[in-house]
């Protein structure tokens, strides 16, 4: 993450110094400003992602720079610092937006948890601003296309349980099939689509996160939890919850998942109090659920839970027929994205994207179309410009066969480093399937865990 920078204005040189020695021991960039006109400056130069505002300046107020800032648009948290009990100026900052203020001489351990807080704050903001913005862009169930019989039941499906009161869902389906874009489409199609939406990616949490990501946690739950924190199940109040791949949720969670889901309430870790919330939650995996029942992975009634009302995608290569109406889509999109006016696919490309077996899906036919389109000139994308995989006609870049006789590969004469040799493949594997996981391991005839065994070994991450 790109350091966060502070602007600091005080009139007080020894004050401007050993701030900016703190804030940069933290952690932060910092700017500095000793009077207001410069403050004002600085704030529209540097673009500070926080201004720690003393009241008493030389040129103006505190009080007079805020409001001046708000005049001017500038809308970074703005931390105010008073003199020790002069209540008339924090009352007034904060009725003009400041985010916080401090006495002065400043508690160095208050000012860095009104800080944090701060700094949250804006990142959920930008946070779900972003999200609105992608929602209305991308999301809605109009961009789901296919004419198979398959995708019109999905689209149908969409519509139905986002009208419906359906609390849990769960999606199934191989990585890249629309699991994502299913989710939010339910979201934008439902009257929940002014309320906000969150995914979570059970599998990129660690574990001892996993509870105070979803349930927050409460100040001193922990040796970490400095400050109180809401979890994803408040934050997503009113809204839509995504719990992206849930197989990798641990035991432990699942129950207590399974416990919320049931009673729609929880506690913060450390916290006391019962707290309810209105969330749908969409679960979602590219493993089957059913298998990891069965090997007692997963919650056999966690699983019936979500599975009431189950969606499946299928893989792409079983609803082919969707690949001509994908491929206008994506052509169109590229267009408008790259200012580029590719008309169609030659016939022997278009044969070609028919006959591959699409281990990656939809998201694997997405990419492959923006790779050419970013090649191609004119107004036609000839076969030459598809990745190596799909114009061989399927098969894998390195000759890996089982069928021959030496598995397609020649020791060099000087031998070679299989450690080199694996290491390489691995990170080829990943970065043909942009960091897929399942897909790399599919491509390298791994099992995921094994994959994740030797990518920490690697260092690959
Ligand atoms: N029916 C569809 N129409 C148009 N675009 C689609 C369709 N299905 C999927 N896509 C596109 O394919 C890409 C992959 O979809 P998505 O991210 O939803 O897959 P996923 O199932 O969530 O994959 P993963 O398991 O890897 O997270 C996205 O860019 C998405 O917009
Ligand atoms: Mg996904």
């Amino acid at each position: 993450m790109p350091k966060e920078t502070i602007l600091v204005v005080d009139d007080e040189r020894l004050v401007r110094w050993s701030l900016q020695q703190k804030l940069e021991q933290w952690g932060y960039h910092v700017s500095l400003a000793e009077d207001g006109a410069t403050a004002l400056g600085r704030a529209q130069l540097d673009n500070p992602d926080l201004i720690t505002l003393d009241v008493k300046l030389p040129d103006m107020t505190g009080i007079e720079v805020l409001s001046e800032l708000r005049k001017r648009n500038v809308h970074v948290p703005v931390i105010v610092i008073t003199a020790f009990g002069v209540v008339d100026d924090a009352v007034q900052s904060l009725k003009l937006g400041a985010y916080d203020f401090i006495e002065k001489p400043i508690n160095f351990e208050k000012l860095e948890n009104a800080l944090r807080n701060a700094l949250e704050t804006r990142r959920l903001r930008t946070e779900v601003a972003r999200t609105h913005e992608i929602q209305r862009s991308e999301w809605s169930v109009d961009h789901f296309i296919g004419v198979s019989d398959h995708v019109r039941e999905v689209i149908e499906l969409i519509r139905k349980l986002a009208a419906s009161e359906a609390s849990t869902i769960l999606i199934q389906g191989e990585s890249g099939t629309g699991k994502d874009l299913v989710a939010h489409a339910i979201h934008c199609e439902s009257s929940r689509r002014e309320g906000p939406f969150y995914a979570i990616n059970c599998a990129a949490i660690p574990e001892s996160l996993m509870e105070s990501e979803l349930f927050g946690h409460e100040k001193g739950a922990f040796t970490d939890a400095r400050s109180q924190k809401r979890g994803m199940f408040e934050m997503a109040d009113g809204g839509t919850l995504l719990l992206d791949e849930i197989s990798e949720m641990n035991l432990g969670m699942q129950a207590k998942l399974l416990r919320v889901l049931e009673g729609q309430s929880f506690r913060r870790v450390g916290g006391v109090k019962n707290l309810s919330v209105d969330v749908r939650v969409i679960a979602a995996s590219n493993r089957n659920l059913e298998e990891a029942v069965r090997s007692s992975r997963f919650r056999q009634d966690l699983y019936f839970r979500l599975a009431i009302i189950p969606i499946s995608l299928l893989p792409l290569r079983d609803h082919k027929e969707d690949i001509p109406p994908l491929l206008d889509h994506f052509i169109r999109y590229y267009n408008r994205r790259f200012h580029k006016n590719i008309q169609h696919l030659t016939k022997e490309a278009e044969d070609l994207l028919m006959n591959y077996d699409w281990p990656g899906n939809i998201r694997e036919l997405r990419n492959a179309i923006e790779r050419v389109m970013i090649l191609a000139e004119g107004n036609r994308v000839a076969a030459k410009y598809l990745p190596i995989r799909i114009s061989e006609g399927g098969s894998l870049p390195v000759p890996l066969g089982e069928g021959s006789e030496n598995g397609g590969i020649r020791l060099p004469g000087g031998g070679i480093s299989l450690y080199e040799v694996e290491r390489e493949l691995i990170r080829q594997a990943l970065e043909q399937s942009r960091g897929n996981k399942t897909l790399a391991a599919k491509l390298l005839r791994i099992t995921r865990d094994t994959l994740r065994y030797k990518v920490k070994k690697y260092r690959l991450e």
